[in-house]
């Protein structure tokens, strides 16, 4: 089933086109009583044509094609048009959302490849508030990507390799390899600060360590099993994160810096045979048409630096011409902090212009802005330290423990703990997700676990209030759900409330915002909906009796109603990565 609001758009085309070819419906909601949704794309298109806007609309009123859609298309004299559905088309439409197990969901037409580069700690240093973000959002991407049928890759690609890791080795073979303190008890950035220390404090310690990273490099056997130590070390540790915070992020989606290794120098000879290597002050360069510096100069992407060592750009221009050659990638998201915008701008030029990327696929940098404390400024500990993702977590599932214990201290301890981690979870995941990626949030406990406003505990609270709605009743949402057909088919799918009508519109309106969600990477979308379905579902509630209801076929219908808002729910969370429990 398409979204509803496409299918209104499609269905009115035809008359705008008879206007003008291909002007645009502008199809939005309606606040208007009385009206569903209005079409305001007669008034651009009139002050283009030199019309009055209400005799265009009336020309597309009578040559739109809507009559087993609405029951009421209307020109208004401003030139809007008001669209009032059919309240059995509603019906209908409503008993298929409820018997499909997409809830109405469509499937991409053509199926894309698609790679989400996402998370990529570094090895042997502490996920901090940025790999938050990119782990929060890529997951829920990719679960969106997957769920529209596409095929998903995911890769992690990982800070694994690097000068760097001479000193980190070298600690470790000081510190003992059984695995130093720090490494085993997972406190990563104190083993780095222990290995720069070191670094710091002895020049013997530097020479050791300049020497290691030559036997790195060049594959020095006993060196890479030390490496492999630190690795392993750091990756189980990034595992458990992933595991607690339940994101799809596998040891076998790691595909870090080092995997590129071999293919750093075919990547700069490709440069070199393609025309596109500048010398530059001994390093070898590219200057990708359109970007300069603020002189207005040329800008440089630094390929290999005087000392015939690669960077972070030759690895992700390797990274990119394995992403469209070998893996086939139609898209390759990369959901990277907007500070190294520039970064894969220029990346992406570069790849382009040596025809790695074939004519119609797409680099797409996903960014996403700053995390902020209360105060507006970079979040951190009260010590003034980064924060570590694994805390965060373990605060979120604190809290949320406190606060659910508030709301009802009834739940019994085994249930309370379980609920307690899927609201705090939950909330952590949820207040990244539904600022706008591409804004700073700012991270605040109290507004995230709040139960009221655009919060998870506010969402899967009204998703297990329905719930107990069903358990009280005796019934089974699911089953309830199946049998929509028959509700619908006997015309007994009351819609003479409006806050009935607004529902069954809400619940349609799921495939729409999962569309514009992924059109633009944009998590927050989701929510923004959810969120209204959920304020829609609580003011039917109050105004429409459920189990009150007199008569039985009128219940029959407001459980249906229910438990489409609670299916709806639950999925719309589900893409975000977030769990809904029964109850709370
Ligand atoms: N490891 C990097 C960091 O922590 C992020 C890598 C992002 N992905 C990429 N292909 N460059 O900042």
């Amino acid at each position: 089933m398409a979204g509803l609001l496409a299918l209104l758009a499609a269905r009115l085309q035809p008359a705008f086109d008879g206007v003008a070819p291909g002007a645009d419906p502008v199809l939005r909601p309606s606040s208007q009583a009385g009206v569903d949704f209005q079409a305001n794309g007669a008034l651009p298109l009139a002050k283009r044509l030199g019309r009055p806007a209400a005799e265009v609309a009336a020309e597309i009123v009578a040559g739109g094609d809507l009559g087993d859609v609405c029951a009421k298309v209307e020109a208004s004299a401003k030139g809007f048009i008001n669209l009032t559905l059919a309240d059995e088309w509603l019906a209908g439409t409503v008993a298929a959302l409820a018997a499909d197990p997409r809830l109405g969901r469509s499937t991409a037409g053509r199926p894309l490849t698609v790679v989400v580069d996402y998370s990529a700690p570094n090895v042997a240093k502490e996920m901090h508030a940025g790999h938050v973000r990119t782990t929060i959002i890529g997951d829920a991407l990719c679960r969106l990507l997957g769920d529209a049928g596409h095929r998903v890759i995911r890769e992690n690609h990982v800070g694994d390799w690097g000068t760097q890791f001479g000193m980190l080795i070298e600690y470790l073979v000081d510190a003992g390899e059984a695995g130093s303190e720090e490494l085993s008890v997972g406190d990563l950035d104190g083993f780095y600060r222990q290995a720069r220390a070191a670094f710091d404090g002895s020049e013997e310690f530097r020479e050791r360590s300049r020497r290691r990273v030559v036997a790195l490099q060049s594959g020095d056997p006993e060196t890479m099993r030390l490496w492999h130590q630190l690795v392993d070390q750091s990756m189980e540790y990034f595992a458990a994160v992933y595991r607690r915070l339940g994101v799809l992020l596998q040891p076998e989606d790691v595909v870090g810096e080092s995997f590129y290794n071999d293919l750093l120098p075919g990547v700069v000879a490709d440069l070199e045979a393609k025309g596109l290597l500048v010398e530059s002050e001994g390093a070898r360069c590219v200057f990708p048409a359109g970007f300069t510096n603020r002189d207005g100069d040329p800008l440089p992407l630094i390929v290999q630096k005087s000392d015939g060592g690669y960077n972070y750009a030759t690895t992700d221009l390797a990274a990119l011409r394995d992403r469209f050659g070998r893996l086939g990638a139609d898209r390759a998201l990369y959901v990277v902090g907007a500070p190294q915008a520039l970064h894969f701008e220029m990346v992406f030029a570069v790849g382009r212009a040596a025809g790695w990327v074939p004519a119609g696929k797409e680099p797409v940098h996903v960014a996403f802005g700053s995390m902020l404390g209360t105060d507006r400024k970079m979040f951190r500990t009260r010590a003034g330290d980064t924060v570590k993702l694994a805390e965060l977590v373990d605060e979120a599932v604190q809290r949320a423990a406190s606060a659910v214990a508030a709301k009802n201290p009834e739940l019994p301890a085994d249930e309370a703990r379980l609920v307690a981690e899927d609201v705090g979870i939950g909330a952590l995941k949820y207040a990244d997700l539904s600022t706008d990626r591409t804004r700073d949030y700012v991270f605040d406990w109290d507004r995230m676990l709040a139960f009221e406003g655009n919060t998870a505990p506010y969402l899967q609270y009204a998703h297990a209030r329905i719930r107990s709605i069903f358990r009280r009743a005796g019934r089974d949402a699911d089953r309830v759900l199946a049998s929509a057909g028959a509700v619908a088919a006997g015309g007994a799918l009351s819609l003479a409330e409006p806050e009935e009508r607004a529902l069954a519109v809400a619940v349609l309106g799921f495939d729409t915002a999962v569309a514009a969600t992924l059109e633009s990477y944009s998590p927050h979308k989701l929510c923004s909906y959810l969120f209204d379905l959920a304020g829609t579902f609580t003011a039917f509630y109050e105004r429409c009796p459920v189990l009150r209801a007199d008569d039985p076929a009128l219940r029959e219908s407001r459980l249906l109603l229910s438990a489409c808002a609670a299916a709806v729910l639950e999925a719309g969370l589900g893409l975000l990565g977030i769990a809904a429990p029964a109850r709370m």
